[in-house]
């Protein structure tokens, strides 16, 4: 079946952003693939169903390089060639080369790392003599920031300037200011390289400068640059998303929250629904067709069309995870689209979730009276189907004075 209607999500205002389920169900319900405007202002087909989603991310004619894009020539978004805006060959050399150094030891040994920033910022969120904090500006948004420092080996003179660049690039509020802070980052990641060429650390980046593969290819140094602001840009807003929106459906039922906090061999199955739930990354990043794509009965035409890739919709889709919209953090929903799927799946998943973990558990341990201090439904989204997430959570991290001992410890004292 093909449709020709354009569902209209830009015209949803609000309602869509802040809570987009009544509208995919209901699409979903007519069928897995949709033609729809989306809140960022331009047209796409938009998969909506599980399985439909799974076989387009595996599908390669569904290609990620914008030169396959109708009227292509304009528009590629990115600085320096990297491996998300690749297919193979191109994506599997990058990938390969870079996946050689990003090991799992090199995670771990971030362990200690992310758990010294995490306490660093809720020793600052603790000592506010308000007790009032926002969860994302001083907490979701620097933690990944200062990982990616640590894993890039930014210097630590430097963190504040790059800091600043990167948050304005993210934001993605576009305009000559973020246009303007790109050039900035642009240019200090080629001077960092360059010094990492003459003084090299236990960093990431010094490891990719040295790193060849077993026919002595090697990164050159715009693939090089390429990849610094992909992991930057792919490992940022993301993790900052997982842990605001996460936090905020944990805060939002109480009984989940207790749960955790009474039994922290809970917490991994919990990050995992926050993703399936509450995930950052509503759709994948785009696609085109090199050629014609029929998926789940729906004829998608060549020549470069627009595709993206639900992961929101698709991870409440009935069909895989029964009673989507009840967050349950024992439900283990396995095969969660919340990191993607295929040659595309995002291999910073295992530092995401060291990331979550940490910050998760701390922040309950060491604010147990952690509530929000706003009314939930009215919190503003960020106007955007492709990223989930909110520019401001405010909380408590201290009780109100006067609170009684025993509301604000419902939590722990269910140990
Ligand atoms: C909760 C946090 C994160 C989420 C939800 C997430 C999600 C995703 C998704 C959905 C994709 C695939 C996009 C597509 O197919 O269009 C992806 C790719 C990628 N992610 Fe993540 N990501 C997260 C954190 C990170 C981190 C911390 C890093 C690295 C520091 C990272 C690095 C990457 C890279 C390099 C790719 C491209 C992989 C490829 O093209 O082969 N991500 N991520």
């Amino acid at each position: 079946m093909s449709e020709d209607r354009i569902v209209d999500l830009a015209a949803l205002g609000e309602d869509f952003t802040r809570d987009p389920h009544p509208v995919y169900a209901e699409l979903r319900d007519r069928g897995p693939v949709h033609r729809v405007r989306l809140p960022e202002g331009f047209e796409a087909w938009l998969v909506v169903g599980y399985e439909a989603a799974r076989a387009a991310l595996a599908d390669p004619r569904l290609s990620n390089d914008w030169r396959h894009a109708a009227g292509a020539g304009a528009g590629d978004p990115a600085a320096a060639p990297h491996m998300l805006i690749s297919d193979p060959p191109r994506h599997t050399r990058l990938r390969r080369l870079v996946v050689k150094e990003f090991t799992p030891r090199r995670i771990e040994a971030l362990g200690p790392r992310v758990r010294e920033i995490t306490d660093e910022l809720i020793d600052a969120m603790l000592s506010r003599p308000d007790g009032r904090a926002d969860l994302v500006e001083d907490f979701a948004f620097p933690l990944p920031a200062a990982v990616i420092c640590e894993l890039l080996g930014v210097p630590y003179a430097d963190r504040k300037a790059f800091h600043g660049w990167s948050t304005e690039v993210t934001k993605r509020s576009g305009g000559p200011q973020a246009e303007a802070a790109m050039g900035e980052l642009a240019g200090y990641l080629v001077r960092l390289l360059e010094d990492k060429g003459r003084r090299p650390g236990d960093d990431l980046l010094s490891a990719l400068l040295r790193t060849t593969g077993e026919d002595g290819d090697r990164l050159s140094s715009d693939e090089l640059l390429g990849m610094a602001v992909l992991l930057l840009i792919a490992g940022h807003e993301t993790t900052a998303g997982l842990l605001s929106n996460g936090m905020l459906a944990l805060l939002r039922h109480p009984d989940q929250l207790a749960a955790l906090h009474a039994d922290f061999d809970l917490l991994d199955g919990a990050v995992e629904e926050m993703l399936r739930h509450s995930g950052p990354t509503g759709t994948s990043l785009h696609r085109f067709t090199t050629a014609p794509v029929d998926l789940a009965g729906t004829l998608i035409p060549g020549g470069g069309e627009l595709v993206l890739i639900g992961n929101t919709p698709a991870n409440h889709d009935p069909g895989r995870f029964p009673d989507p919209g009840r967050f349950d953090i024992r439900r283990a929903p396995h095969g969660h689209l919340a990191f993607g799927h295929g040659i595309h799946y995002c291999f910073g998943a295992p530092l995401a979730r060291l990331e979550a973990r940490t910050a998760i558990r701390a922040l309950l341990e060491r604010c147990p009276g952690l509530a929000l201090d706003a009314d939930a439904d009215r919190l503003v989204w960020h106007h955007s189907a492709m990223m989930r997430g909110l520019p401001h959570v405010p909380v408590r991290v201290r009780p109100a004075p006067g609170t009684p001992a025993a509301q604000v410890h419902h939590a722990s004292s269910a140990r």
